[in-house]
């Protein structure tokens, strides 16, 4: 997450980590995001949204960040693409849970991923302007 925050703004920021003592956990403390619906622009301003969620994903996989899960698989319970929010300004990533860095798992793996979400973003495009 941090990693991804120092290259653009695409990813949910991070804010810090804290111990819950009442809970006995770690917390993840970041910002807090207002999702609309994915039909709450026109469809002129997604397309340009779109562009740009695009643009800014192509940058972190060039800085070697694969988010790694844009689309929920077909196996598990949930919406297809709650990891992508719509906001009043763009699209913006949470649940960097599974993501993956270049300098972690080398060059074969990186790319497989990154090709794995050029084809999840496009599957994104057409579901995003198509509502
Ligand atoms: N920063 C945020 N701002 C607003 N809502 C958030 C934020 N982070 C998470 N959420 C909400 O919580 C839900 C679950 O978060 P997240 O995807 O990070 O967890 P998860 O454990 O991977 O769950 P899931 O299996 O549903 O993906 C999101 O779909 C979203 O509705
Ligand atoms: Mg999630």
């Amino acid at each position: 997450m941090r990693f991804a925050n120092e290259v653009n703004g695409l990813v949910v920021k991070f804010s810090r980590l804290e111990v819950n003592e009442t809970l006995g956990v770690d917390m993840l403390v970041m910002e807090r995001l207002y999702p609309l619906d994915f039909r709450a622009h026109e469809a002129e301003i997604r397309e340009i949204q779109f562009d740009v969620f695009a643009d800014e994903l192509r940058t972190l996989h060039a800085a070697g960040f694969a988010h790694h899960d844009l689309q929920r698989p077909s196996n598990l319970p949930g919406e297809r693409f709650d990891n992508i929010l719509l906001t009043a300004q763009s699209l913006r990533l949470i649940d960097v849970g599974i993501s993956v860095l270049h300098r972690q798992v080398g060059e074969a793996f990186f790319n497989a991923y990154v090709q794995r979400e050029l084809e999840e973003l496009a599957r994104f495009r057409a579901f995003f302007l198509g509502r």
